[in-house]
C-alpha cells in the first residue's frame, strides 16, 4: 500500500490510573485500541497498519487487530513499543514498508477520531509534501504564569491551536528527520521532529471527537459518545 498508519498503543495509562495499559482499557465493553482501529480501517485507502503495543499485551493487540481487520489482516503488523512515546514511534516506523509514500502516526488513546480526519491529513500531505497536523482553535483564554501561580500575562489566542493526531508526513523525509534527531532534545510531538529537520508543517481542521482519553473524566465522556448519549 502507498499509505502506512502507525497506531501507538504502548503507553501505561498512568493518569487514567486503572492499572491496565490505556489502549486495553474497556470502553463500552471493548478495548480502546479496538475502537481506534475500527476508525483506522474505516478510512477508504488501502493501508499498512502497524500497531505498537506493550510487550505484556502483544498477543492481545494481535487478537484485537485480527478482529477488526478481518480479511485486511495481512496489512496489519504488531510490534512492541518502548519506554517513551518517541521510542514507540521509532519501533513502529521500523516496521513500515518502503512502498508507502505517506506515513500517519496516531495515538490509540484518540480512539474516537473519525475516519475523515485520516483522509483529510493524507490528502494534504500529498498535495503539499509537508507535515500535516489536525488542529482545533483554542477556546479558553490562556494565561502564562509562574510556578507559584502569579499571572505573567495572557497569550494571543488567535495564534494558538490544540494539536491532535493522526499526524502525517512524506515517509522518506520523515525517516530522515527521525535519523537526524539530536540526542537529548525532547520533541513534544511527531511534527516537531519533522519541523526540526527544516520541513514545513501545516494544520488541517481537527475534530472534537479526536480528543485524547487521558483522565477518568475523558473515559466517561468517550463512553457517553460511544453509547450515543452525546457529551
Ligand atoms: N505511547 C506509546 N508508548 C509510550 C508512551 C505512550 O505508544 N511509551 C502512546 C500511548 O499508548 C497513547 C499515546 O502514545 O496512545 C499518547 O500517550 P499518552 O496519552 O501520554 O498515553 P500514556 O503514556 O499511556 O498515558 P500516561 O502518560 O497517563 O501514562
Ligand atoms: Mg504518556
Amino acid at each position: 500500500p502507498r499509505l502506512a498508519i502507525i497506531v501507538v498503543a504502548a503507553g501505561s495509562g498512568t493518569r487514567l490510573g486503572l492499572g491496565v495499559p490505556k489502549a486495553f482499557v474497556p470502553l463500552a465493553g471493548r478495548p480502546l485500541l479496538e475502537h481506534a482501529l475500527e476508525r483506522v480501517f474505516d478510512q477508504p485507502e488501502p493501508a499498512q497498519v502497524v500497531v505498537v503495543a506493550p510487550a505484556s499485551h502483544r498477543a492481545e493487540a494481535v487478537a484485537i487487530g485480527r478482529r477488526v481487520a478481518g480479511i485486511a489482516a495481512d496489512a496489519l503488523t504488531v510490534v512492541v513499543g518502548g519506554d517513551s512515546r518517541a521510542a514507540s514511534v521509532s519501533a513502529g516506523l521500523a516496521a513500515v514498508a518502503d512502498t508507502a509514500d505517506v506515513v500517519l502516526i496516531h495515538d490509540a488513546a484518540r480512539a474516537l477520531t473519525p475516519a475523515e480526519v485520516f483522509t483529510r491529513v493524507v490528502q494534504r500531505v500529498r498535495a503539499d509534501r509537508a507535515g500535516v497536523i489536525p488542529a482545533l482553535a483554542v477556546v479558553d483564554t490562556i494565561a502564562r504564569r509562574t510556578p507559584e501561580g502569579a499571572v505573567l500575562g495572557q497569550v494571543d489566542r488567535s495564534e494558538l491551536a490544540a494539536v491532535q493526531t493522526p499526524q502525517g508526513f512524506p515517509l522518506a523525509a520523515y525517516r530522515a528527520a527521525v535519523a537526524a534527531i539530536v540526542p537529548g532534545v525532547e520533541h513534544t510531538d511527531d511534527a516537531s521532529v519533522f519541523a526540526a529537520a527544516g520541513h514545513p508543517v501545516v494544520t488541517v481542521e481537527g475534530d472534537d471527537r479526536a480528543f485524547k482519553v487521558t483522565t477518568p473524566w475523558d473515559l466517561r465522556r468517550a463512553e457517553q459518545l460511544v453509547r450515543g448519549a452525546g457529551p
